[in-house]
């Protein structure tokens, strides 16, 4: 009568086990397929940019989706594609936009003036596969998920901070770039980019004049951080000096102790030692007996960690 009853509830426990397993594998299904993988190493990541009218600067909204308008980088000339950063790889990356246009120019004179910022923007983790963007309208994906739409948090955004001059007939601008991003912790969510900024540096000493129909030579030098801090920096002007000369300090304070002690065992300390073993031979059954336990110590006196405290008892034993 028992054994039956105690099968039946073990076979019914493993049961409402497996469904809920079944159950809790089944929602998570669709939260897998919706958040990508993160990035792998050296991983593409293509940059776009708020599409902007080129009379007032504004950003530009696309009227179907009511969202903002993201375009590609213009394309480098170096790779003949916008510009792409690679997760985790810090490099310098040149992108020569080659025909400064019209409208461009416009664009770039808002930058320069800070009217506008050049907001860009970069996939936290890699997009996912256009089902996903199929539900919605397929013609809008590629350019306008806006930063106010639903989509929104799969970007990170990157405004680039140029500088530079404004002059009547052409700007100057400060093309040499800091490009940082950071990726959250891999403890947190791995292959993912947290926050990224660009910003020209020595604006005026290190910049190109461009008119119309110019080439723009940006030079972005790119730095990866693994996690949301910054590490410190500033270690002072002339840091480098100060640490070198301690260091050099500490180094040649430890060789030349190591010098002093090499000497005092490797020469000094035999010769005393043999010295007085010298000295104790005549008179060494005058004061054998008081100095027991110094006096077979000496008779094998190579063994090397004893040597300091065989020279004191026998200094003293040498007073007696
Ligand atoms: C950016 O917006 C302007 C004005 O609406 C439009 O003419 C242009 O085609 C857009 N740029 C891209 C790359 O879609
Ligand atoms: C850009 O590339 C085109 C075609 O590859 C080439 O004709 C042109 O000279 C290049 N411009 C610069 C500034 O390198
Ligand atoms: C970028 O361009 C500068 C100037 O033309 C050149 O000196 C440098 O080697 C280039 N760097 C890379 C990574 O191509």
């Amino acid at each position: 009568m028992y054994p039956p009853r105690s099968i039946w509830l073990s076979l019914l426990a493993l049961y409402s086990f497996w469904t809920s397993l079944a159950h809790a594998l089944s929602g998570q299904e669709p939260l897998k397929s919706a958040q990508t993988d993160g990035y792998k190493l050296g991983e593409k990541i293509p940059v776009s940019c708020l599409n902007r009218s080129i009379e007032t600067g504004e950003h530009i909204t696309d009227l179907a989706s009511g969202q903002l308008q993201y375009i590609p980088f213009p394309v480098c000339n170096e790779t003949g594609r916008p510009l792409e950063l690679f997760f985790g790889v810090e490099k310098e990356i040149n992108c020569t936009i080659d025909f400064i246009s019209d409208s461009f120019f416009h664009l770039l004179e808002f930058y320069i003036h800070n009217d506008a910022p050049l907001t860009c923007r970069i996939p936290s983790r890699p997009l996912p596969p256009s089902p996903i963007e199929d539900e919605y309208k397929v013609s809008d994906t590629e350019s306008q998920e806006g930063a106010l739409g639903t989509q929104s948090t799969l970007y990170t955004p990157m405004v680039i901070a140029l500088s530079g001059t404004l002059q009547l007939s052409h700007i100057h601008v400060g093309n040499y770039l800091n490009l940082l991003v950071h990726a959250m912790p891999k403890s947190v969510s791995p292959g993912t980019i947290d926050a990224a900024a660009a910003y020209s540096v020595s604006s005026h000493s290190r910049n190109t004049k461009i008119t119309i129909g110019d080439t723009l030579p940006l030079q972005f030098s790119v730095r990866w951080y693994p996690s949301t801090t910054l590490p410190p920096g500033w270690t002072g002007y002339g840091g480098h000096v100060y640490k070198s000369t301690f260091l050099y300090c500490i180094l040649s304070a430890g060789a030349s102790a190591a010098i002093c002690i090499a000497y005092f065992r490797g020469v000094e300390l035999p010769r005393r030692l043999k010295r007085y073993a010298r000295d104790k031979v005549p008179g060494g059954g005058r004061f054998g007996g008081g100095g027991g336990y110094g006096l077979p110590t000496v008779s094998n006196g190579g063994g090397g960690g004893g040597y300091g405290f065989n020279g004191y008892s026998y200094g003293v034993g040498k007073r007696d």
